[in-house]
Order: C-alpha cells, then sequence, then structure tokens
C-alpha cells in the first residue's frame, strides 16, 4: 500500500516531509528493498542536473527503470536552459511533457521557482542549501543497522555549512534521532534550519552544534561526514584542509564514538581528506550500503509523489 498524502506535492527540503510521511517512506524503502512490494508506474521522469552526479543520476534511473516508467536526461547544455531561457517558461513547458522532475541545482531558489511554475511533483537532487534524497537513504541505512531510529545519536564532523549537514538536521530531528553537527566556527549551519531542527525536535531529541569532534562522537552510534569543499567551491579546496583537520574521520576519532557505531558518508569520499582508507573500507562502515539504498529510497519517493498503487 502506498499512502496518498505525498501525491502531487514536492521534496524542496527534508522539512516538507511531517515525521509520519517519513517513517512511511522508510517503511515502503523497506519493502520494495526486500522484495515484499512491487510497484508499476508508466510515467516519465525528467532530470535535470546543472552538477555532476553519479548515485544521484543512475539511482533515480534505475529506480524509474524497475517501476516501469523511462527517463529523460534534461542536460543544461543542450537544451535551451543553457542559452538563458527563464527558468519560468521552462518549468511551465516540461510541466506539458513529463510526469516528475529531479533537480540538481547551485541554488535552492530555483526548485522554488520550478515547484512554483509547475503542477509536477519537483524533487531537489541536491542543492547548496539541502540534500533530502540522500538522507532518505541514510536514514533506511540507520534503521536497518539499529532496527529503530528513535534515541539513535549521529554525529556529522566537517563542513557544518553544507547542504548534507542540513538535511541531516532536518531529517535527525524528523526521525526523533539526536543530532550533533561538529564543524569550524566558520562553518556552522545556516541559524535558520537549526531553529527548524530544534523546532521539530522539540524536547524529543537533541540537536546540538559544536566545535569540538572528540567530544561530539561520544556516546554516538552514527558517525558521519562528507567532502570539506562542495561542488562549486573547489577554489577554496586547498585553503580548507587544515582548517579541517581537526573534523578528519579517522581511527583515532572512531575510538572515541559507541563500539557499535557505523560510518556514514554521501559519496565521493576524499580517502585522506575527511575520511582515512581504514575508516571507509573499515568494519564500521556501511557506505556501500547507503550508497544502494538511493535506489530503494527514491523508488519510494517517486511512488509516493506520483501516488502509484
Ligand atoms: N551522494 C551523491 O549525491 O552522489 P552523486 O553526487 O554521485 O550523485
Ligand atoms: N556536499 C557535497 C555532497 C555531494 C553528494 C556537494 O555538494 O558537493
Amino acid at each position: 500500500m502506498v499512502m496518498g498524502s505525498l501525491k502531487g506535492r514536492d521534496l524542496l527540503s527534508m522539512a516538507d516531509l511531517t515525521a509520519e510521511e517519513l517513517q512511511e517512506l522508510l517503511r515502503l524503502a523497506a519493502q520494495l528493498k526486500s522484495g515484499a512490494l512491487s510497484l508499476r508506474c508508466e510515467k516519465i521522469l525528467g532530470l535535470l542536473f546543472y552538477k555532476a552526479s553519479t548515485r544521484t543520476r543512475v539511482s533515480f534511473t534505475s529506480a524509474m527503470y524497475r517501476l516501469g516508467g523511462q527517463v529523460l536526461d534534461l542536460n543544461p547544455n543542450v537544451t535551451q536552459v543553457s542559452r538563458g531561457e527563464p527558468l519560468e517558461d521552462t518549468a511551465r513547458v516540461l510541466d506539458r511533457y513529463i510526469d516528475i522532475l529531479a533537480i540538481r541545482t547551485f541554488d535552492q531558489h530555483d526548485l522554488e521557482k520550478f515547484a512554483e511554475y509547475t503542477e509536477i511533483p519537483i524533487i531537489n537532487a541536491l542543492s547548496d542549501r539541502e540534500h533530502p534524497c540522500q538522507v532518505l537513504a541514510d536514514l533506511q541505512t540507520i534503521q536497518e543497522s539499529f532496527n529503530t531510529l528513535e534515541g539513535i545519536t549521529l554525529t556529522y564532523a566537517g563542513d557544518g555549512s553544507n547542504n548534507m549537514a542540513h538535511s541531516l538536521l532536518l531529517g535527525c530531528a524528523l526521525a526523533g534521532m539526536n543530532v550533533r553537527i561538529a564543524s569550524p566556527v566558520e562553518y556552522q549551519p545556516l541559524e535558520s534550519i537549526v531553529q527548524q531542527a530544534k523546532a521539530i525536535a522539540g524536547d524529543r531529541s537533541e540537536v546540538a552544534i559544536t566545535t569540538d569532534a572528540i567530544a561530539a562522537v561520544q556516546g554516538s552510534q552514527v558517525v558521519y561526514t562528507d567532502v570539506w569543499a562542495s561542488m562549486g567551491q573547489e577554489s577554496s579546496a586547498q585553503s580548507r584542509i587544515p582548517i579541517f583537520q581537526p573534523y578528519q574521520v579517522n581511527e583515532q576519532l572512531m575510538a572515541h564514538a559507541d563500539k557499535t557505531a557505523i560510518v556514514l558518508h554521501c559519496l565521493p569520499a576524499h580517502r585522506g581528506e575527511e575520511i582515512t582508507n581504514g575508516v571507509i573500507e573499515g568494519s564500521q562502515s556501511r557506505v556501500w550500503d547507503q550508497a544502494e539504498n538511493r535506489m530503494h529510497a527514491q523508488q519510494a519517493l517517486i511512488a509516493s509523489l506520483l501516488g502509484v498503487k
């Protein structure tokens, strides 16, 4: 059974979901993964990606093919988008041709504009601000490891101002998890997102921002990291290395985490920077299951937004 409440909606931010809708999506993703449920939909998914992607592009494509649907790659370089056609016009035209659209963009406002000018569901496939599809898969992976999300503590060590940190703050709060962001003082999350996460968590769970990675991982069951320089920030990559070094997820940091802790990374990883080779290849790493779950979680998302039964 696929719930009806998400039909026709957009997913621009993790905060577009209620706690119940998130649980329902994760339940559906688990059923699709186990084979307990199989869904069919002969619809067309568009991918409009302004940045590189391996996992998101291929997992969305595979998820749609597995549903029996089709995928159109709307490469900005070969459409009129790259020649400056207004997004409002592009949005209204695409709305007539396809059934659902996933967009990867440098600017969250582009997503908001597409959502305003279309009837079809718009999915944030990564923006400067958030990466909600990744967090759906992350939560599925944590649930598989611990059989629950509620009360689990996740520490994210690294660039607290990036898309992953923001979506993890919101997603963990929605799931009833404790979330700690450990980052240099000049790379902390947007205050508006921290406040939003705290409002979602209420007195159910903890939302903490710190500069102390060692203190943060103590008592954590999930240790998460991401690149120190995100796409579009390549010019500052070298200067960020010494600033972020104390936040590297390495064997010494992991020794302070819970003994049962797992390690997650959205990938792609820079071994020797935000994570050591030993940790990403070690027994606590769940990164390949996490990457696989992108496909299951997004299949559940597409089916729910399209109202497939
Ligand atoms: N994690 C993730 O979104 O990977 P891609 O950039 O390869 O899509
Ligand atoms: N923060 C990274 C995530 C990549 C999946 C980036 O935006 O490049």
